[in-house]
């Protein structure tokens, strides 16, 4: 188990730029670039940046290093917006940091904040992680396909 901490994006602005790269670069082809670029990436986590509620950002660091985020929003993917209206999104852990809990670390407290919002059923896509949320609580919800990728989607009651 690792010894990051976790905190909002909002304690450390400055990490948003470099987040919005790790996204852009891991996600980028799941979505048109007219809806999500690595500009808008950019934006969004800057404007999580700016609170601590729904929609927003928490990071992992390492003393000031970051290793990872997880985001809690109100849509992911704008082709599932019929299924629900709070999202687990965006969960990041470096490579160099994984393998040590963090993962499941930055969804428990994901969950957490969704709870303490008063969220009560989080979604989640994912195309190949679903034995991992599993094993954190998630429930198998359904399937989707993303610009020709086949999703599962997952969700937990988190209160
Ligand atoms: C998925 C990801 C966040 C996991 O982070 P991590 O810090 O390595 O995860 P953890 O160390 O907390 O793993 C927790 C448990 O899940 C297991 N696990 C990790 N990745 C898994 C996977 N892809 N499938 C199944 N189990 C997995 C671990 O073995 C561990 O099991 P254990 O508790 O029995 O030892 C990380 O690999 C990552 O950032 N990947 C790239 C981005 C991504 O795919 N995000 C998910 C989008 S849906």
């Amino acid at each position: 188990m690792t010894a990051a901490r976790i905190l909002p994006l909002a304690d450390c602005p400055g990490h948003a730029a470099t987040l919005a790269r790790w996204h852009h670069e891991h996600w980028g082809h799941f979505y048109d670039p007219a809806d999500w670029d690595l500009a808008i990436a950019t934006a969004e986590l800057r404007d999580h940046a700016t609170r601590r509620g729904r929609p927003t950002t928490l990071v992992a660091l390492d003393g000031d290093r970051l290793l990872g985020s997880v985001s809690l929003v109100d849509e992911d993917a704008p082709e599932l917006n019929d299924v629900g209206d709070a999202w687990l999104a965006s969960l990041y852990v470096r490579p160099e940091a994984r393998g040590q809990g963090l993962g499941a670390r930055l969804v428990r407290e994901c969950v957490a904040l969704a709870a303490r919002e008063g969220v009560r059923r989080l979604w989640l896509f994912t195309p190949e992680h679903a034995s991992f949320y599993a094993a954190l609580g998630w429930r198998p919800a359904g399937s989707a396909t993303l610009r020709g990728v086949p999703v599962q989607l997952m969700d937990i009651l988190p209160a």
